[in-house]
């Protein structure tokens, strides 16, 4: 197939794309690099500098390649920056996906993979969180996210181009030569990996008196090669029909937690201070799968916590400096 990776040049969507190679697959990347890193993008994808605003660069590129699918990751991704300044999300996120949707309906693809967000389900009335939870977007954010679904969902009606859907919880780890580098950084993994570079002085857990065992908060931890394998088998099933999954491992970790195997793989003694809570944040959010399981066969096979911080820590430390752009 060949497939438009928005956002390639990003820490997921660089993942995906370099799956989606040694799958066979041909990539058109499309970023505009406000994020991504052009050091991130596959030597064997094209990469095209563009942004979804920009229409007609849009158009050029499904003019110029045969575009079978789409992958959307690019995206305004901060849920505390959406609060700060929500018409970039609520405008820009949901107007540049719309852009992407008409192009690629214009063009004739039927294939469209969205990442969206566990920022979906705020205070959840059930845990693990599935398919069947009713929608509370936590933020605008999570609100532009549920937007460009419902969109998908008319693209689908109207035009019969079939989507899916996937609804990330906390997506980390790295697989060679790809790593994870945002500025800034507001990932809790690559945080604590700052601080044992000695980059950071410490890590601030923001609050310690959660209804949790270790009074921290608990969340679902996905490695990045295992929501790689979710998208792909999720495209390939298109042919079949638009799905939505929520992807986890249905199990939890504490801040905690994460910071003792840290301490293990890097050695550091990773001080950490408690700071308030940050509103909004719910005590426990976990990601029930078993849909996409039962339907795809998808299982997490490296999300294990100590792989997934061993494997960020060995880039980490190879690319102190990030892509070093
Ligand atoms: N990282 C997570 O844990 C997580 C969790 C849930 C959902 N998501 C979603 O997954 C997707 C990818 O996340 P990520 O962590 O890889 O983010 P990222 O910032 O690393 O990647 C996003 C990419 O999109 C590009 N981009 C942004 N706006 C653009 C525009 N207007 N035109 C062209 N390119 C543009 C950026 O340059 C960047 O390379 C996002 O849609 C995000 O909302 C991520």
């Amino acid at each position: 197939m060949r497939v438009l990776v928005t956002g390639g040049a990003g820490y997921i969507g660089s993942h995906v794309s370099a799956e989606l190679i040694r799958q066979g697959d041909d990539v058109i990347v499309y970023d505009n690099l406000y994020q991504g890193h052009a050091a991130a993008v596959d030597p064997q994808a094209i990469f095209v500098q563009g942004d979804l605003a920009d229409r007609a660069a849009l158009r050029a590129v499904f003019e110029t390649h045969d575009i079978d699918a789409v992958m959307h990751f690019a995206s305004y991704t901060l849920v505390g920056e959406s609060w700060e300044k929500p018409f970039l999300y609520l405008r820009d996120n949901v107007v540049n996906g719309l852009n992407l949707m008409e192009t690629a309906v214009k063009y004739g693809v039927k294939r469209f993979v969205l990442s969206s967000t566990a920022n979906l389900f705020d205070n959840p009335e059930r845990m693990p969180i599935d398919e069947t939870e009713r929608i509370v977007p936590g933020s605008p954010y999570g609100e532009s996210k549920n937007l460009l679904e419902r969109l998908l969902l008319w693209m689908d009606r109207v035009y019969g181009m079939k989507y899916a859907a996937l609804r990330y919880f906390n997506a980390c780890g790295c697989v060679p030569p790809l790593g994870e580098d945002h500025a800034p950084e507001t990932h809790l993994i690559p945080i604590i990996l700052q601080v044992a570079l000695g980059q950071r002085d410490h890590l601030v857990i923001f609050g310690d008196d959660y209804p949790t065992p270790d009074g921290t908060c608990i969340r679902d931890y996905i490695h990045v090669r295992d929501l790689a394998s979710a998208h792909i088998l999720a495209l390939r099933a298109l042919d079949q029909g638009s799905r939505t999954y929520n992807l986890g491992t249905g199990n939890g970790y504490s801040i905690r937690e994460i910071l003792d195997v840290a301490r293990a793989v890097t050695g550091h003694p990773i001080p950490a201070i408690v700071g308030d809570r940050r509103p909004g944040d719910p005590a426990i959010l976990i990601a029930g799968s078993d849909r996409i399981g039962r339907e795809l066969g998808w299982e997490p096979q490296y999300s294990d916590l100590h792989h997934i911080i061993q494997s960020a820590w060995d880039w980490h430390r190879r690319h102190p400096d990030g892509y070093g752009d």
